[in-house]
This record gives C-alpha cells, structure tokens and sequence, in this order.
C-alpha cells in the first residue's frame, strides 16, 4: 500500500510514518480554538502528523494561521481556517455553521484559546475580571455547547480543556486566570459525567509554565524564581502539551474521562 502524500512539495513526507507520528487520529476532525500561535499551533501540527484534518480557530492573525494551515497540509491534513472570537457566542455559532458547510461535523474539540490580564487583586478593575471570564471559561462554554451535537453524532466524541497549573494553585496577580481556569476544571469534570452516555470523553491538560508568548511577557527575575520551583527545572515546550493532547485524543485515552493531566514539570504535584 503507497502511503505517500503526491501533493507539490509533500512528496517526502510518508503519510504512515510522518515524524513523530504514528497516524493514530486517522480519519479524525479536529477543531482547536487559538491555534495561530504556541500552543494550539504545537497542537496543530501534531494532530496533522497524526493523520487529523484541523479546523484552525484564530482571533486576529489571519496570516499567522494561515501559516499553521499551510505547515499541516504539508504533513497530509486537510485543513480550514476562521476567524471567530471564542468569547463570543454569536461569532462561534456562525463558525459552527461555516464548520459544517466547509469542512464537515468534528468529533474532537481543543478548547484552547485564552488570554490573561495580570493585576493584584486589589488593583483589579472590572474589565480585566470580564474579559478574562469571557474568553477563558465563557469562551470554553461557547465552543463546547454549539458544536456538542457534532460531537453527540460522532459516538467517539473528545473535548480537550487547556486549563491550567494556575487554576490549580494559585498565582499572585492571577485571580482572574485562576478562576477562569478552576471554572475549566469544574466544568471538565460535570461536563465528563453528563456526556458520558454519548460515549464522549472529557478531559483537560493543565499546563505549568510553557514558552510560549504567554510566558515571554514574564519579567527575567520572575522566571528564575520560577524555575526554582519547577523540579525538572526547565520551562515546557509546546509540543509537550501537544502529544499529551494526541494521547488524550486518541484510541489510547478511550477510557479515561473527567482527568486533569499535568504537564507541568512537577511543579503542582
Ligand atoms: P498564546 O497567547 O501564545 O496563544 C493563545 C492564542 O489564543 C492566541 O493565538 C490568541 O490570539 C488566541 N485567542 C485569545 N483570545 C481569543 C479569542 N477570544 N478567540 C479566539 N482566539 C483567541 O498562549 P499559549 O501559551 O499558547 O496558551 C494556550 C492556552 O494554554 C491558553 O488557554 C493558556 O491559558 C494555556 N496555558 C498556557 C501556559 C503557558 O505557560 N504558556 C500555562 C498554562 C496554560
């Protein structure tokens, strides 16, 4: 069997044995929120060399999202881009329309997408409170409730939360992502029960501090007395949320549901 992508410049890449990848998301639809940059771009291109088609979900960086679309054509996927703001319900029920139109009913949903606003607490306004909210727990109700019935159908339906060490254990200046983040949990959980006669799993990953854009924000000083508690003693990369992503995506992960698995270097134990 000739597994070979005959694509204009795919032709070295062999669609069984892509690197890394062993083809265990063949046949998937994927949607994953946020995906232009670090994280959900790492996913991605994981998913892609796992043998998933991806909707690619961006807020403003069309070409950088582009960009990822391209990268996972080139690993064999097919792939769709839109711009929507997850924060907002209207803006998500009309990419799930477009969804359907153009790309067909997925059955895994990465809920990725999210943003931080960092003040103390009593320095924090209203507005960075509601916005954080918005996006990083809202944002997760939005996406998770209008594509449900696409998930309901597919009978192997996955939702994957990025939620986060901070959700977990606190952070000063991050109550507002703290919460966000706990919401996620909450809802992982409840969510993994109600769904689970449709055969759904519903899991989430919470990352500890990962370089990304995110993290380069945080001032030198900071991230040494970070890195102090992090046992491994290194930052995560990307690509390592993206395999725990594949592994709870996959056949692998069938029964597993309602977990919070740490990729965080042993810092939150
Ligand atoms: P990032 O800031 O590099 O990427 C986030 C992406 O989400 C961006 O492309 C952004 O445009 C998009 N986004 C933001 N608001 C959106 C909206 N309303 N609608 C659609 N897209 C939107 O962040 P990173 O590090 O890749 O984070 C990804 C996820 O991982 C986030 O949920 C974050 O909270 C979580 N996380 C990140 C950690 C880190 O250390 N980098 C640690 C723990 C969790």
């Amino acid at each position: 069997m000739n597994y070979r992508e005959e694509k204009e410049g795919n032709d070295l890449i062999d669609k069984k044995e892509t690197p890394l990848g062993y083809r265990r998301l063949e046949g998937r639809k994927a949607l994953v929120t946020g995906a232009a940059r670090g994280i959900g771009k790492a996913i991605v291109t994981r998913l892609a060399q796992e043998g998933a088609d991806i909707a690619v979900n961006y807020r403003s960086s069309e070409e950088a999202a582009d960009n990822v679309a391209k990268y996972a054509e080139n690993l064999g996927a097919n792939t769709w881009t839109y711009q929507a703001d997850i924060g907002n319900y209207q803006e998500v029920f009309e990419m799930k329309n477009a969804v359907e139109k153009y790309f067909g009913k997925i059955d895994l949903l990465v809920n990725n997408a999210g943003i931080n606003m960092d003040k103390l607490f009593m320095k924090m306004d209203q507005e960075s409170w509601n916005k954080v909210i918005q996006v990083n727990l809202n944002g997760v109700f939005n996406c998770t409730h209008t594509f449900l019935d696409h998930l309901m159908v597919s009978k192997q339906g996955r939702i994957i939360n990025i939620t986060s060490i901070v959700g977990q254990m606190g952070n000063i200046g991050q109550v507002n992502y703290a919460a966000s983040k706990a919401g996620v949990i909450g809802m992982t959980k409840a969510l993994a029960k109600e769904l689970s006669r449709n055969n759904i799993t519903v899991n989430a990953i919470a990352p500890g501090f990962i370089e990304t854009d995110m993290v380069a924000g945080i001032p030198d000083k900071v991230k040494e007395k970070i890195l102090l508690q992090i046992p491994l003693r290194r930052f995560g990369a990307p690509e390592e949320i993206a395999k725990a992503a594949v592994f709870l995506a996959s056949e692998d992960a069938a029964y597993i549901t309602g977990h919070v698995l740490n990729v965080n270097g042993g810092m939150y134990i």
